[in-house]
């Protein structure tokens, strides 16, 4: 028997993880983010990543239209931006803090570390897409991540 839905996000939930607000923007220069705990690295050459991205997101389809995106990794300073981008659709990036990448994408101030990618790849996942990136630009600064584990956010110890 499939497991419940409930029951998947409960058990998935167990697997502690960073929290990341991607960006991407439509061919007309409007921008967008969700928040996505749903990336990971994927390989070093060529130098790949990945998100999954709900296709009933406001954001999805400008993945494939701009063919562009920024992975932001919050800092634990960040849950109320992470809660923010959490809510579907609005004006999300009302009074946030954030620069232009070289993709056109938003790099949002006051996080740990962005990646910007090209859309390397689309592949079907279920409700969601996996969308491939190849890395084009990164950054790190100073900070500790915001985490989440068990359905809430947490922060290290130390
Ligand atoms: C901690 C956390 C992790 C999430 N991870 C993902 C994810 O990996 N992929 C995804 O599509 N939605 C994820 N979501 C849900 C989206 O943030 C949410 O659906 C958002 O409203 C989408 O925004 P949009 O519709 O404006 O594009 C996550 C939400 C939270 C709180």
């Amino acid at each position: 028997m499939p497991i419940e839905k409930t029951e998947l996000r409960r058990v998935m939930g167990h697997f502690a993880t960073g929290v990341t607000i991607i960006t991407t923007r439509s061919n007309d220069g409007k921008i967008y983010g969700l928040t996505a705990n749903a990336f990971t690295s994927v390989s070093l050459e060529p130098p790949f990543l990945l998100v999954c991205v709900d296709k009933k997101a406001e954001s999805y389809p400008y993945f494939e239209e701009s063919k562009v995106f920024t992975v932001n990794v919050l800092s634990d300073g960040q849950e109320a931006l992470s809660r923010r981008f959490a809510v579907s659709g609005g004006p999300k990036f009302e009074g946030v803090a954030y620069r232009t990448g070289a993709n056109g994408a938003p790099i949002l101030e006051g996080a740990v570390a962005f990646i910007e990618c090209k859309l390397a790849g689309a592949y079907p996942g279920g409700d969601h897409t996996i969308y491939l990136g190849e890395v084009q630009e990164a950054e790190t600064f100073d900070g500790k991540p915001l985490l989440f584990f068990r359905g809430g956010y947490r922060t290290l110890g130390d």
